[in-house]
């Protein structure tokens, strides 16, 4: 099996829970809270393990809530490397209201990194065994920059490791601008941002991804579109993938599921086509489950031989 290591920064202990009205002032008696593990690396490394593979997930971790994560990992037979830290790791909050509905996502600045904190994650990867697959996902805690996710990219590739990335704003723009990236997944608005243009038809996005590759940025851009799917572009292929229409509960882990399951998918040796549409097919599974639920291998397996058909 391929050895795949995912990499978040910026990891938390997710509660969710609800209460009938938010108002402010009185006390908002809630229900029972859940805690989840949180964070764009770890759903990845969960989705692929719902998909039947396994990743090891590193991240940094502080005080109880820094344990009360590994432990949830643990529990959901998730590989997993804590790296202590001296800042407790943050949670987060998912607070539904019920009488509309509506869903609040209360998000909490991540636990610091220090410099021989910093050091210790590169340390980290830089002592595990020859890698397959290094996949960087998520947002980056305060202190923390682009130049430090190259340190961290170089690690990966000292250790054989193809790197995905998939992250946003300013520290995408740095780790790209780097180059020698196997794959990154920008959402449209994402790579807006990272061409520093907007973006008005569809024609403009296959000619930012090939501008990407043709400058040795990254070997692979999957470009996800939301409902509309992804579209796939390598140096020789342009691929478009329409996800079937699907009854939408909550999009919240689709970015991570098609990460996840592309990742997998690449590693068990299949084409890019099919590993992007083993994507969009986990990415387009991943919204048919309620809250922060990730994708379903039965759905995943469904609807990618649905898109397999139609090529
Ligand atoms: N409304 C939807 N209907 C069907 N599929 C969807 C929908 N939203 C997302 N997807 C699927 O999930 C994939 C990733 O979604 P999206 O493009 O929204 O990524 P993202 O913006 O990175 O998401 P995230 O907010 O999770 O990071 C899409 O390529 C598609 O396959
Ligand atoms: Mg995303």
């Amino acid at each position: 099996m391929a050895t795949i290591v995912t990499l978040t920064l910026n990891p938390s202990l997710d509660n969710a829970t609800s209460t009938p009205r938010l108002y402010p002032d009185g006390k908002l008696r809630c229900a029972r809270p859940t805690y989840e593990p949180g964070g764009g690396g770890i759903n990845v490394a969960r989705a692929i393990r719902k998909l039947g593979g396994e990743a090891l997930a590193l991240f940094p971790a502080g005080g109880p809530t820094g344990d009360h994560l590994a432990r949830l990992l643990e529990d959901e037979g998730v590989a997993n490397r804590p790296l202590p830290i001296s800042d407790w790791t943050r949670e987060c909050f998912n607070i539904v209201e019920e009488q509309s509905g509506q869903q609040y996502r209360f998000v909490m600045p991540g636990a610091m990194l220090n410099g021989s904190e910093q050091d210790a994650v590169v340390a980290a990867i830089g002592a595990l065994p020859q890698l397959d697959y290094m996949v960087i996902s998520g947002s980056l805690p305060d202190g923390v920059d682009g130049d430090y996710l190259i340190r961290l990219v170089e690690a990966g590739q000292a250790r054989g490791a193809d790197i995905i990335v998939d992250s946003s704003g300013k520290p995408l723009r740095q780790v790209v601008s780097h180059g020698g990236l196997a794959l990154i997944k920008p959402n449209l608005g994402e790579l807006a941002v990272l061409a520093g243009v907007e973006i008005n038809d569809q024609d403009q996005i296959a000619t930012i991804a090939r501008s990407l590759i043709d400058a040795g940025k990254s070997e692979v851009v999957l470009v996800s579109l939301g409902p509309q799917g992804a579209l796939l572009v390598t140096a020789s292929d342009e691929l478009q993938i329409v996800p079937p229409t699907v009854k939408k509960q909550s999009t919240v882990g689709a970015g991570d599921s098609m990460v996840g399951a592309v990742t997998l998918k690449r590693s068990q040796g299949a084409s890019w086509r099919d590993a992007a549409r083993y994507g969009v097919a986990a990415g387009t599974a991943a919204t048919m489950n309620k809250g922060t639920e990730l994708c379903r291998k039965a759905d995943v397996e469904r609807i990618f031989a649905w898109l397999s058909e139609k090529r």
